[in-house]
């Protein structure tokens, strides 16, 4: 049976079918079970909510939380204890505890903080380049979609140069979804070191407070003392993890998508200014948060008809409200230029109080990553154009995205 055939089973056993290209079984579950009942691997009850005014209103309902100490026991089961839980942020939390955390970095977290990095990521961008190899195959992901995010982020927390390596390995392994017992005993190891080395950093950061944004949450937590220790590791680990695969898988998928549409990178070519809008296309056409994070019913509720029990865990498919017919005009098709309003509208960074706190940095990144990646190499192919891309095989749906992309920079 083809994943088409039953996308209920395509979806909750995450078929290899399904992971290359997930848009069909999207499209007969928003026809025909638009909350669907899976049973994903981790075996808890989870409903799968796929069109775009459901998804939308699930982002934003109270009666959907994301406290997952409330909901402590199917957190656990998902993913396993910890003796440190780097968890305790804005992302897991419900208001007040959400509105009074999300304040605290929103006031680090400034139009002019992530204005004053454009110089800073312009270069990093440029010396990733320039230390690329040309003419000869090599995998963007890893020489330059990568390295960029994770580079950003310890630069705006301000982690010092010489440990963005081991820190970059730390949260690599602490973010990875395996579910085996050596997996969770890696991420726990790998949780502990990140925790002591964001005490003593932020140990010396109080000595010696620099422009970056753990100084601003130590003044705002000494100030006033609403954000305890715990809480602020737990935050800088957030930015770390919403900031770096986010926008890693975003710029691959950006490069494929352009790659393999080339009037679309041609009208981006011929006008720079279509590089804004073109980024939310993308976000729109193949986002790389293929699923918002997990949230869970606090009462029986009723969504489209679908009764969705107190209890149960609720997964919302944004890859899926994205290419929504009753949205989005031709939602298969890929439109640089399609009106601004309808490219805005897309749920690429979620809706409501989580709303990613990070989209202007993301899009700044992206839209410098790709304008210096196309100027410089205006002949960029792939490697190898009769091999179908690889995309991740992840025990759920969260990420979409390219385990490699091979390509050939060609300055021409
Ligand atoms: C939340 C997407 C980059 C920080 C979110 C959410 C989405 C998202 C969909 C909401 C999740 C939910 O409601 O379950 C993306 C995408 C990115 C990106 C597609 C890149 C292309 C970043 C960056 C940062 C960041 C660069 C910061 C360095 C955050 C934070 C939250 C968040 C802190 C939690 C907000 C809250 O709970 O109030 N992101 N993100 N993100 N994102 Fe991003």
């Amino acid at each position: 049976m083809t994943s088409v055939d039953d996308p209920a089973t395509a979806a909750e056993q995450c078929t290899p079918a399904f992971r290359r290209d997930p848009y069909p079984v999207y499209g007969l579950l928003r026809e025909t079970a638009p909350v669907c009942p899976i049973r994903p691997r981790h075996g808890i009850e989870t409903y799968l909510i796929t069109r775009y005014e459901d998804a939308r209103a699930a982002l934003s309902d109270p009666r959907l939380s994301k406290d997952m100490y409330g909901a402590m026991d199917s957190y656990r089961r998902i993913f396993g204890d910890s003796s440190v839980a780097l968890d305790d942020h804005m992302l897991n939390s419900d208001p007040p505890k959400h509105t009074r955390l999300r304040k605290l970095v929103s006031s680090g977290f400034t139009p002019r903080r992530v204005e004053a990095l454009r110089p800073r990521i312009q270069g990093v961008v440029n010396t990733l380049l320039d230390e690329a190899p040309t003419r000869e195959p090599v995998d963007l992901l890893a020489v330059f979609a990568f390295p960029l995010p994770i580079i950003v982020i310890c630069e705006l927390l301000g982690v010092p140069e010489a440990d963005r390596a081991k820190v970059q390995g730390w949260s690599t392994t602490v973010a990875q979804t395996g579910f085996s017992k050596e997996s969770k005993l890696a991420q726990q190891r790998a949780e502990e070191s990140l925790y002591a080395y964001f005490s003593e950093v932020i140990g010396d950061k109080r000595e010696r407070p620099g422009e970056d944004l753990l100084s601003a949450l130590i003044e705002a937590r000494d100030e006033n003392g609403t954000l305890t220790e715990h809480e602020m590791i737990s935050t800088a680990f957030l930015l770390m993890f919403a900031g770096h695969k986010t926008t890693a898988y975003l710029i691959g998928n950006a490069v494929h998508q352009l790659l393999t549409h080339p009037d679309q990178l041609r009208a981006v070519r011929e006008d720079p200014e279509l590089i804004g809008p073109a980024v939310e296309e993308l976000l729109r056409y193949d986002g790389s948060v293929e699923t918002a994070t997990f949230r869970y019913a606090t009462e029986d509720l009723d969504i489209a008809g679908t009764r969705i029990p107190r209890g149960a865990l609720v997964q919302i498919a944004l890859n899926s409200a994205n290419r929504d017919p009753l949205k989005f005009d031709a939602p298969d098709r890929f439109d640089v230029t399609r009106p601004g309003n309808a490219q805005s509208a897309h749920l690429g960074f979620g809706h409501g109080i989580h709303y990613c706190l990070g989209a202007s940095l993301a899009r700044l990144e992206t839209q410098l990553a790709l304008t210096a990646l196309f100027e410089r190499f205006p002949k960029i192919a792939p490697a190898d154009p009769a091999r179908e891309a690889s995309w991740l095989e992840v025990p759920f749906p969260a990420f979409r995205g390219l385990t490699e992309l091979p390509v050939i920079l060609d300055p021409g």
